[in-house]
Parts: C-alpha cells; sequence; structure tokens
C-alpha cells in the first residue's frame, strides 16, 4: 500500500493527471439519435439527481440539488443547453470525458458523487446520443453552487481516487447470453444500481468484490441486492418490483428506491427490465 501511494502522489503525475485520448467525436443530431438518448437519459436515472430545484426548473434538468455525503456537499450541476450555466457548448469529447472519464472540459476532475465510474462501460454510441437529446432540451439559464468539501479535498485528489479505485476494481467477465449482458448493462452502468447498493470502505471506493451486498448510506442502511439477497426472488417478481415497487412479501418500498423505480426502472421497456431481472435473479453466484 505504501509503495501505491509512493507511485500516486509522489511521482507519475502525467500518468494520473493527463487526459484520456475519447478520439474526435461529433454529437449525432438526427431524430433518432435523440429519442434513444432520451430513452437512455431514463435508462441512466440522470434525472433523479439532475432535476431542477428551483421553482418552475421542476420539470427540467436545470440542477441544484445538494447530495450530502462524508465528504462534504455537491451539487448536481444545469445539465440543460444553456451555453453559460449548461452544457450548451459542449463537444461530443467533452461529454465522452465527463461521464466515462469524471473529467471536466477544463481537464480538471469531477467528484464521484457524479456516479462517472458506473457510467465508464456505457459505449461512446450511448453517451452521444444522451448528449444528443440534452443538447436537444429548452436552455435554463440556472448557476449550481461549487462543491462544498473539506479543505483536504480538492477536484485534483480525485485523480489519485480514481487511480485507487482502478487498482481496487476486479475484473469482470463479460456475459456470452445476450440477455444478461444487456441486464449486466443496465445494472452495472447505465442504472448504477451499485452506486448505493454496493458496501464502500473509508475512502468511499466501492467494493465489488462484493458487488450488491448491501451499504450503509449516512444513517440509511441499503438492502443487500446480490444472489444470497433475492434467493426468494423469481424473475418475475423482480421484474414488477422494477415496474410497481411491490416486493414479494406485498409490501411497497419506500425510500429512494420508490424515486429509481418513478422515474427510471417503471419507464424502461418490457425486454430491458427483463434483462434487469434475469440478470439479478439468474446469474448466481455473482461475478
Ligand atoms: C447520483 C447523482 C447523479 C446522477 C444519477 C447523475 N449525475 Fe450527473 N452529476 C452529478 C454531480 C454531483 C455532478 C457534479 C460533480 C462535481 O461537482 O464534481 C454531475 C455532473 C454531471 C455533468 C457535468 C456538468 C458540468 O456542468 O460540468 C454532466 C454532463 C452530467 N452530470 C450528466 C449526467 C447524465 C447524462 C446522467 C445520467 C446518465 C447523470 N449525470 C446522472 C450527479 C449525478
Ligand atoms: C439512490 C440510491 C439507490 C439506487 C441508485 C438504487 N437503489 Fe435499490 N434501494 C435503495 C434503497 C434506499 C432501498 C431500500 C428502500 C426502503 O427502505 O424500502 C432499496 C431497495 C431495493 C430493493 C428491495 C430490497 C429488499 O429486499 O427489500 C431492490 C430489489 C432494489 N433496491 C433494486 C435496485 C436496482 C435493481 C437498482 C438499479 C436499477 C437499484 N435498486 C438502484 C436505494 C437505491
Amino acid at each position: 500500500m505504501l509503495v501505491l501511494l509512493g507511485l500516486l502522489f509522489g511521482g507519475g503525475s502525467y500518468w494520473m493527471f493527463a487526459v484520456p485520448d475519447v478520439g474526435s467525436r461529433e454529437i449525432p443530431r438526427t431524430a433518432a439519435a435523440i429519442e434513444r438518448g432520451a430513452y437512455l437519459v431514463t435508462a441512466g436515472g440522470c434525472v433523479s439527481c439532475h432535476a431542477g430545484q428551483r421553482e418552475g426548473m421542476e420539470e427540467t434538468l436545470a440542477g441544484g440539488l445538494p447530495l450530502e455525503s462524508d465528504f462534504g456537499t455537491f451539487y448536481a450541476p444545469n445539465i440543460t443547453p444553456d451555453p453559460d450555466t449548461g452544457i450548451g457548448n459542449w463537444t461530443g469529447n467533452d461529454f465522452l470525458l465527463a461521464l466515462k472519464h469524471g473529467r471536466t472540459p477544463s481537464g480538471s476532475f469531477y467528484y464521484p458523487a457524479f456516479p462517472y465510474r458506473a457510467y465508464s462501460g456505457l459505449t461512446d454510441r450511448d453517451v452521444l446520443a444522451m448528449a444528443a437529446y440534452l443538447q436537444s432540451l429548452e436552455p435554463v439559464s440556472n448557476s449550481v453552487p461549487e462543491a462544498d468539501t473539506p479543505a483536504w479535498l480538492n477536484r485534483w485528489a480525485v485523480a489519485g481516487w480514481n487511480k485507487l479505485a482502478d487498482f481496487r476494481q476486479p475484473e469482470q467477465a463479460d456475459f456470452d447470453d445476450e440477455q444478461l449482458a444487456r441486464g449486466a448493462y443496465l445494472a452495472r452502468n447505465l442504472g448504477h444500481c451499485g452506486e448505493c447498493h454496493t458496501p464502500r470502505d473509508s475512502l468511499g471506493i466501492p467494493d465489488l468484490n462484493r458487488e450488491y451486498a448491501g451499504a450503509t448510506m449516512g444513517e440509511d442502511t441499503i438492502e443487500a441486492i446480490d444472489a444470497d439477497a433475492l434467493v426468494d426472488w423469481s424473475a418475475s417478481a423482480f421484474d414488477l418490483f422494477l415496474l410497481l415497487g411491490l416486493k414479494p412479501n406485498d409490501e411497497f418500498v419506500g425510500g429512494e428506491m420508490s424515486d429509481v423505480i418513478e422515474h427510471n426502472t417503471s419507464l424502461l421497456t418490457d425486454e430491458d427490465r427483463m434483462a434487469l431481472a434475469i440478470f439479478f435473479t439468474r446469474h448466481n453466484p455473482p461475478q
């Protein structure tokens, strides 16, 4: 560990801070891309964090929601295409760098309150379709506050955090089965279920060796949804849960999960919902 920390904070600054090369990518401006992007933004749960908080902005993605954590308070930005306070001037590369690498257009770092590590597994095509959709929306002018973090935590420190998280990330096998692969993509990447359901270490790095084993968030305990926890759930029971929030014991889920159901999983296509259900109930043991 000491060797690793030495590597992180001693030499290797190019290795730590270099901006990844994502090529030179255009945002597709077709109606089909925008429509796909709209669906992906729903499946990605973006509205749960980016919905406008000011009066009259609730139906927009003008941002402002404060996300409290042990590491400070982070504010979801305005992701409407306002050129000054939103993402109106962003290029395809800016979107790829932000969503897949957690990098700002100026080369700095986003805080992981933005689930970019989950989104890093998205295809470029999906990210660019989301970009097309976001830039097709009505621009809303709304500035959100800068993150409020303890003095030791600034954006550049996130570089070290990312490298540590890379280092601890286990290899995850690809799935041969198309439906399982789609379910894994929806769960691990777009739907970022692990952001809440996977335990984290003291630095807030998700422990993917215990994927979906349950977690604590502030005072709240979040249930495990790994294979052990779901032994009594059939795929169709899970599918119904994703649609209605109704559990096999006939109780409705509450808390933040009801928001995930309302704004994300209940709006998925039948096919995608079933792929998620199959991923959670049939890929046993998790790999
Ligand atoms: C769990 C809450 C959360 C979810 C879900 C989320 N974001 Fe964010 N997002 C954030 C936060 C917080 C930031 C700012 C982080 C920071 O200040 O470093 C951010 C930053 C961004 C930025 C950078 C904006 C800028 O002005 O710099 C973009 C673009 C973005 N998110 C798009 C998305 C999209 C698209 C989705 C859905 C696929 C999404 N986000 C889902 C919380 C979230
Ligand atoms: C923003 C955090 C968050 C995200 C993202 C999230 N969940 Fe949850 N989930 C929760 C919380 C909190 C609960 C417990 C709710 C309660 O108290 O009833 C929960 C409960 C559940 C339950 C019920 C478990 C049980 O035994 O009662 C299931 C199943 C579930 N989530 C699946 C998912 C899936 C699948 C995804 C991804 C599509 C997901 N969750 C994404 C926070 C989240």
